[in-house]
């Protein structure tokens, strides 16, 4: 695997992968590796990509003044070992003056869809995720980018992006991975104690309560009641039935919905979706 920590380190890496006539498949990250992360590579491959890139970056500019970017974890180490593993081909791993030199003044900002849910709780947040994005697309320069549907409205707003500002970049979007209890996974698990743990699998399972009832007949307002129902022990930030597409209430029952939600157990956010792909 090679490691690149400059911009033009990857360019010459990609060029040369080009020049071989190989398809560029891209997995950009924050680290502290997980199999969810490396599932999105085995996306990439089956999308025909022979040239895998990841990059890890905790990007700065997606973090609240209020969040957890000093202390967002890292293991380096562990995941060149993960990325070699999966036959990754490059790492890019650029400091943050290689991302945000002195001076950019610059940002990408999504309207509507970035607008509701993560957009509402976390000012910002995604102007700071399309920019990064663009930014690392525009650095690899990729055929295809994979990224994980845990993230919902993240794979909406960089669809929009993509679409609007005619990024020549194909999108592809991967399933959850869960723990065997059904917990999404994500780095952010490692901030929770044992108990905290033990209690995080509610949030999936409001999801699935929501699912049952939208499934026997029942509407939004019934459905976002059984969730919040089997989250009564935690704290809510929001449990919701929307669509997809927009990520507002639903017009039409009989489309695709997601029902989406984020908890806060002790000081740790936990975000989760499952669609329900035509109920009616
Ligand atoms: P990060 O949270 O590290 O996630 C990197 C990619 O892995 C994202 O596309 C995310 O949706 C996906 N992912 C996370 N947990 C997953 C799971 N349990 N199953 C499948 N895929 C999962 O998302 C980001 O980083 C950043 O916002 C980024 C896009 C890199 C921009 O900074």
């Amino acid at each position: 695997m090679q490691i690149a920590t400059t911009i033009d380190e990857v360019r010459q890496h990609i060029s040369a992968a080009r020049a071989e006539g190989r398809r560029i498949g891209f997995v950009p990250t924050m680290g502290f590796l997980h199999e969810g992360h490396l599932s999105l590579i085995d996306v990439a491959r089956a999308e025909g990509a022979d040239f895998i890139a990841v990059s890890i970056f905790v990007n700065p500019k997606q973090f609240g003044p209020n969040e957890d970017l000093s202390r967002y974890p890292r293991n380096e180490e562990g995941d060149k070992r993960l990325l070699e593993g999966k036959d990754v081909d490059l790492l890019f791993l650029p400091p943050v003056e290689v991302m945000y030199p002195p001076g950019s003044q610059t940002m990408v900002t999504v309207g509507g869809v970035a607008k509701p849910l993560e957009g509402e709780r976390r000012p910002g947040h995604f102007d700071g995720v399309a920019t990064v994005v663009l930014k690392l697309f525009n650095i690899v320069q990729c055929d295809v980018a994979a990224f994980g549907r845990k993230d919902a409205q993240q794979c909406a707003v960089i669809e929009r992006m993509v679409s609007d500002l005619d990024v020549p970049v194909r999108l592809i979007f991967g399933e959850t991975l869960r723990e065997a209890d059904g917990l999404a996974m994500s780095s952010r698990n490692s901030y929770l104690s044992r108990d905290e743990r033990a209690i995080a699998p509610v949030l999936q399972r409001a999801l699935r309560a929501g699912e049952e009832v939208i499934r026997g007949g029942g509407d939004v307002a019934a459905a976002e009641r059984a969730m919040c129902d089997a989250c009564s022990a935690v704290e809510i930030d929001y449990l919701v039935v929307v669509d997809p597409a927009t990520f507002e209430r639903p017009e039409d029952l009989r489309r695709e919905l997601l029902l989406a939600g984020a908890i806060r157990i002790g000081r740790t956010r936990l975000i989760d979706n499952i669609r329900i792909q035509s109920p009616a």
